[in-house]
């Protein structure tokens, strides 16, 4: 936290967001009005499920990095036929546990194998080592990909590729480029539980590493950066202050920023080649018919 606190763009890693409250906000942002994402994937999803089932083939393997409570899988894997196992990867042990029962009390034939860890880390990839010589799909939705600078993305989809063998699967769900009044509306939106979000951070600080931010003192903004193709979420310092963390002491100039989420927005061809750049030949995608959302089938080479 101190490290992205002291550079000259202030930034705290958008995964410490997702505290307990953070999750249950973030639950509450999926079902706003504003924010498309969420009910167009599940839109997709309920329109081609079938259409899916069918490229990843029978007797598929579903590994989920990020799975959570791992509810977005369940109608796929109740589609597919006669699937051999999934494979959830999350830093919650508890959470993993919960839908593990979950899981095996409504397809009790399919086994249900969870590593706890960071899914960015090839080490949280490590238990799949020993899996079944079966088809393998790794199945990445909810735009989570969105969160990572480019870099990075191609990083963790060489990550996933390095996990599968030539033929194996990628179901991807990508947020696509498109007006920036409907982007920001989404990441700011009229309910203002974006904002209650994007603060949990600086309460969460507070509580957990003795910070003293004073809530009231920091505004909300997102906005969309056309050439960065991301919508950008900051925390806005409305007066000049300075904030204790840890026994440090941080300053902050009236209009600075802390900036604390990038969300990245793909084109259809911008995302069909960074598959290609990372080890993948696209095959086949899904959108609704305003072109907001995409999910993609890729193949591993
Ligand atoms: C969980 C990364 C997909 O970027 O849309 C929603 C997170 N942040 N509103 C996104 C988020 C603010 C979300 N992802």
């Amino acid at each position: 936290m101190l490290d992205g606190l002291s550079g000259k763009q202030k930034t705290l890693p958008c995964k410490y967001l997702y505290d307990e409250t953070g999750s249950r906000l973030f639950e509450r942002i999926c079902e706003l009005d504003d924010y498309y994402l969420t009910r167009t994937e599940a839109a997709i999803f309920a329109e081609h499920i079938a259409d899916m089932a069918e490229y990843i083939g029978p007797q598929a393997l579903i590994v989920e990095p990020g799975a959570g409570n791992c509810e977005k899988v369940e109608p796929l894997l109740e589609k597919l036929a006669a699937p051999r196992g999934y494979f959830p990867i999350d830093i919650s042990p508890e959470i993993l546990l919960a839908a593990q029962s979950r899981i095996n009390a409504r397809l009790p034939d399919l086994e249900v194998r969870a590593s706890v860890g960071d899914f960015t880390q090839a080490d949280a990839w490590q238990p799949l080592g020993d899996l079944p010589a079966h088809r393998k799909v790794v199945f990445f939705p909810g735009s989570t990909i969105g969160n990572f600078v480019p870099l990075q993305a191609e990083a963790l989809l060489e990550l996933f590729a390095s996990n599968l063998d030539c033929g194996d699967g990628l179901l991807i769900g990508t947020d696509l480029v498109k007006d920036s009044v409907v982007l920001e509306r989404a990441y700011c939106d009229s309910e203002h539980v974006t904002e209650e979000f994007n603060k949990n951070i600086l309460a969460r600080i507070n509580t957990e590493l003795s910070a003293d931010f004073e809530l009231s003192h920091f505004a909300h903004r997102a906005f969309y950066h056309p050439l960065r193709q991301r919508v950008e979420m900051h925390l806005v310092s409305l007066t000049k202050q300075c904030v204790n963390l840890a026994g440090t002491r941080l300053d902050f100039a009236e209009g600075e920023t802390i900036h604390t989420e990038n969300s990245h927005k793909y084109t259809l061809d911008g995302f069909s080649d960074l598959l290609r750049r990372t080890g993948f030949t696209p095959i086949k995608y899904w959108t609704d018919r305003k072109q907001h959302y995409a999910i993609h089938f890729a193949q591993a080479r």
